[in-house]
C-alpha cells in the first residue's frame, strides 16, 4: 500500500536511476569515462524487461549497441506475439483488450472473483472458473453468456495442489489457448480475538488465504514457463495484509493477506525472467456476501465512517484494477500492490 517504503538499501541494475546517495561518485566515473573509449558492451542478461521497453528503446537491431536489458527485451518480443505484454502496437485503448487470451479466476463463484470474471469475458477473455461452490460457479456462468466467450466451471478446493493442478490443465485443455491470465481470489474471513482464536480457524485461514494463493499460482506459473508465451497473474490480497483495521479482531486474516502482497512481490522477482507478471490487489471494504453477513451490520456503518469516500466499494470497481494488471496497458508493472479502497488508507 505505499507505506514506509522508504530507507531499503538496494544495489542499482544496470540501466537502473542510481539512489541519490550515489550520484556524486557515479558523476564522477562518468566523468572520468567520457575521455576513454566506450567499454564493450556487457553480455546481454535474461529477461530482466519487458519487451515494451525493446519498443520505446528502438529494440535490438538499434545502434549504439544495445545495453543490458534491451537485448533481454528484444530477446523476449520475439517470443511470440500472442504474449499477453508483447510490445505495444495500437490505441491506448487496445491496451486494455483481453481478446483471445485464455483466464483463470479462482473465487469465480461470488463477489470480487464473479466480478473479475465477467469484466475479463467482456474484455474478450475465455475464462476458467474456478470454486468450491458449485452453484456460484454455474451463476456466474451464466452471466457470461452474453458476452460470447467460452468458459468451464471447475469445482477446486484451492488448498489441494492436485485440485487446482488439475484446474490448470483442464483450462488449457478445454479453452482456445494457452493459459496467460490469472486471478487469486479464493478467500475467506472471520473475526475473533487473538487470545480466543482457535488453532483450526488460523490454520483454516492460512491454507485457504495463503496457502491457496500459493499453490495457484505455482499451477498458473508452471504452465505459463511451460508455454513460454508468458503471463499475467493478480493476487487478491487485502488493505488487511499491510494496514490493521481499526476494531476488526482478525490477526489471522491481516497475516494471512500480508503473506499473500509479499508472496505476490517474491514471484514477481522470480518469474520476471519468465515473462510473468504478478502484482496483488488490495481491496477495501467492499460490498461482496463476505463482508454483508447479518452479523456485520454495525460493522458495516463503521467501514463508511473510516472511509474518506463514504461508502463501501462494489465489487465490480475492482473490475477495471484488475484488467489493467492483466492487460498490456501494464506490462511494466510487476510487484506491485496496487491499492483500491477508495482513500481508507490515507488517514
Ligand atoms: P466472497 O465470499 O463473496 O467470495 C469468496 C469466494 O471464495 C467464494 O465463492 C468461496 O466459495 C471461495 N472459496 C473460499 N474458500 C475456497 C476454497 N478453499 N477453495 C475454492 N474456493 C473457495 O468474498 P469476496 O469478498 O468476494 O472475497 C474475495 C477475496 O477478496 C478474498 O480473498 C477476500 O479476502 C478479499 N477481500 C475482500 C474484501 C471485502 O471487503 N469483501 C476486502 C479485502 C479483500
Amino acid at each position: 500500500m505505499g507505506r514506509g517504503r522508504g530507507g531499503r538499501a538496494r544495489a542499482p541494475s544496470l540501466g537502473q536511476a542510481p539512489a541519490p546517495d550515489q550520484t556524486a561518485a557515479a558523476s564522477a566515473r562518468q566523468a572520468a569515462a567520457a575521455a576513454a573509449p566506450p567499454p564493450a558492451a556487457p553480455p546481454p542478461a535474461s529477461g530482466t524487461v519487458f519487451a515494451v521497453d525493446a519498443v520505446m528503446t528502438g529494440g535490438a537491431s538499434s545502434s549504439p549497441p544495445p545495453r543490458r536489458g534491451v537485448a533481454a527485451a528484444a530477446a523476449q518480443a520475439t517470443r511470440g506475439s500472442s504474449a499477453p505484454d508483447a510490445a505495444l502496437h495500437g490505441s491506448a485503448a487496445d491496451s486494455f483488450s483481453r481478446a483471445g487470451q485464455t483466464a483463470l479466476v479462482t473465487g469465480a463463484a461470488s463477489g470480487i472473483g464473479q466480478s473479475i470474471a465477467l469484466g475479463l469475458a467482456q474484455c474478450g477473455a475465455n475464462v476458467a472458473l474456478v470454486d468450491r461452490n458449485e452453484q456460484g460457479l454455474a451463476e456466474t456462468a451464466a452471466l457470461i453468456v452474453p458476452t460470447g466467450k467460452k468458459t468451464i466451471e471447475i469445482v477446486v478446493d484451492v488448498t489441494s495442489a492436485v485440485s487446482i493442478d488439475a484446474a490448470v490443465a483442464r483450462a488449457q485443455a478445454e479453452l482456445p489457448g494457452p493459459l496467460t491470465l490469472a486471478v487469486n481470489c479464493a478467500g475467506i474471513a472471520n473475526g475473533c480475538a487473538a487470545e480466543s482464536l482457535d488453532e483450526s480457524v488460523w490454520d483454516d485461514t492460512m491454507n485457504i488465504n495463503l496457502k491457496g494463493v500459493w499453490l495457484s499460482c505455482l499451477a498458473e506459473g508452471r504452465a505459463m514457463i511451460a508455454h513460454n508465451q508468458g503471463g499475467s497473474i493478480v493476487n487478491i490480497a487485502s488493505i488487511s495484509g499491510t494496514l490493521v483495521n481499526r476494531g476488526l479482531l482478525q490477526t489471522h486474516y491481516n497475516t494471512s493477506k500480508a503473506g499473500v502482497i509479499h508472496l505476490s512481490k517474491s514471484l514477481a522477482m522470480e518469474w520476471v525472467k519468465h515473462g510473468i507478471r504478478v502484482n496483488s490487489i488490495s481491496p477495501g471494504y467492499t460490498a461482496t456476501p463476505m463482508a454483508m453477513r447479518a452479523d456485520m451490520k454495525e460493522q458495516r456503518a463503521m467501514f463508511e465512517e473510516q472511509v474518506p469516500m463514504e461508502r463501501m466499494a462494489s465489487p465490480d470497481e475492482m473490475v477495471g484494477p484488475a484488467v489493467f494488471l492483466l492487460s498490456r496497458a501494464a506490462s511494466y508493472v510487476t510487484g506491485h500492490d496496487l491499492v483500491v479502497d477508495g482513500g481508507a488508507s490515507v488517514w
